[in-house]
């Protein structure tokens, strides 16, 4: 290996760097990408994580789910976001239905790593377990997706907010729990009331991302047509357009990454009880 090929490696967020800045109670970020330029940007302002996210089905496609979108699209925008991304760890999601069985998954996430994903992401409980075990076993890391899975919305009845009856709440939890055992090496919890991502983020060892899942979370994604205001349809309540204070992209990324750090986002408008 080339020094300078060795340089980029020794840059890279890893788990290990993630693990880390939990254990210091330093928070971190994370955008969605699809294409090199914005890979760029992100990069370049600090964001540790970026999410080759299926919610491209939505952003990037203009569908009302993203159950349509397939493991080649998410190879070629992963090919993209890789080609131009130094130092953030790439998570790239596992598209419906490509993670059914094990068998499944280990094909699929085959093609995800051939084009540069670092780390796939499932959508599930503890069903998953296997699956999760199987792929961690052929050195394949992963994220588990909890809360609001948007794959199951027909299943779920809408997006809505999880976790929000003692039942659900406690189901949650104990789903986290046996995903990080079963091998998952980040964990991120979608739409969920504050106290139950608190309860997770505080049970886990591995660092979990909240996305409308309050302040507590080890770490904060966003999509990042949500970031600048221009998602086609519905703006979340957890999200904020950061271009508005900011006037700039550069600036507004560089925002949402130190209101993270330091603790501004997500605030209480941005979180559900
Ligand atoms: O697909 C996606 O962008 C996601 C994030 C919302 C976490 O899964």
């Amino acid at each position: 290996m080339s020094k300078v090929n060795e340089a980029a490696l020794r840059k890279r967020i890893s788990t290990a760097s993630l693990l880390k800045m939990k254990e210091k109670g330093e928070k971190f970020s994370s955008l969605t990408a699809y294409d090199a330029s914005f890979a760029k940007l992100f990069d370049e302002q600090g964001v540790q994580v970026l999410l080759v996210g299926d919610s491209l089905g939505n952003v990037i496609q203009g569908k009302d789910d993203t159950l349509g979108v397939t493991i080649e699209e998410l190879a070629y925008h992963t090919r993209c976001v890789r080609a131009a991304s130094q130092s953030a760890l790439l998570v790239t999601d596992m598209p419906f239905m490509s993670y059914a069985t094990p068998q499944q998954a280990c094909e699929n996430a085959a093609t995800l790593m051939r084009a540069g994903a670092q780390m796939v992401k499932l959508e599930g409980g503890e069903w998953l377990c296997d699956t999760i075990k199987t792929l961690v076993e052929r050195s394949v890391p992963v994220c588990a997706h909890i809360g609001l899975m948007p794959q199951s919305v027909h299943l779920m009845g809408g997006y809505k907010v999880q976790g929000k009856t003692v039942e659900d709440a406690e189901r949650i939890l104990r789903e986290a729990k046996a995903l990080e055992a079963a091998g998952a090496q980040l964990l991120v919890i979608e739409c969920v009331s504050q106290k139950v991502a608190k309860a997770v983020t505080q049970a886990l060892r591995i660092p979990v991302i909240g996305i409308g899942a309050g302040p507590d979370t080890d770490g904060q994604v966003l999509v990042m047509h949500d970031l600048f205001g221009i998602s086609a349809g519905h703006i979340p309540k957890f999200s904020k357009n950061f271009l508005i204070e900011t006037g700039d992209m550069q600036s507004a990324v560089s925002r949402f990454v130190t209101d993270v750090a330091e603790g501004r986002f997500p605030a209480a408008e941005h979180s559900f009880d």
